[in-house]
């Protein structure tokens, strides 16, 4: 990794889980000395929450596993699907359809779990959303495995 990369996590919220990925690929990239070269952001495709903290769900399961839990909800914009050097990363399909309408030749955008080595289910690379279902331990699994593929995608792949 020659350039300083931004990696911005999305969801439909982002309030659930993109901001857990974000406070967990943060420290992920931390533990490998990468914080100055890769910049780690998330943002909703929906601006509902606008402002807003993390979700309760997600601040629990955070401090449980010992990590921060920073940022307030954004929503993503056409500026962020053109900006250089940047991996745009989606939590489920819908979110990627959405994303393609702000740039439908992005060339990093992908969902997290095209990452892991363990998706709940492989047929569906989506993570679940915890705001609907409650789960937000199942969902901290699946994005660690997710941001762990991803980071290992950054610094190994081409
Ligand atoms: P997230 O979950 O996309 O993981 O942040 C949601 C948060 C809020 C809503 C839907 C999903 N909402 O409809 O307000």
């Amino acid at each position: 990794m020659n350039e300083t990369q931004t990696v911005i996590f999305v969801c439909l919220g982002n309030i659930c889980r993109s901001p857990m990925a974000e406070n967990v690929m943060r420290q992920l990239v931390a533990a490998e000395g990468l914080s100055e070269s890769i910049k780690i952001d998330s943002a909703g495709t929906a601006g509902y929450h606008i402002g807003d903290p993390p979700h309760a769900g997600t601040r629990a399961i955070l401090a449980e596993y010992s990590l921060p839990c920073i940022g307030r909800s954004r929503q993503i914009s056409t500026a962020d699907m053109h900006q250089p050097n940047t991996w745009i990363i989606a939590l489920d399909e819908s979110n990627k359809n959405d994303l393609l309408r702000l740039n439908h030749s992005h060339p990093k955008l992908f969902k997290l779990l095209e990452f892991s080595d363990s998706p709940l289910n492989p047929s569906s690379l989506d993570v679940p959303d915890p705001y609907y279902t409650g789960d937000f331990e199942t969902v901290y699994q699946l994005v660690t495995a997710g941001c762990a593929g991803l980071l290992n995608q950054m610094i190994n792949g081409q």
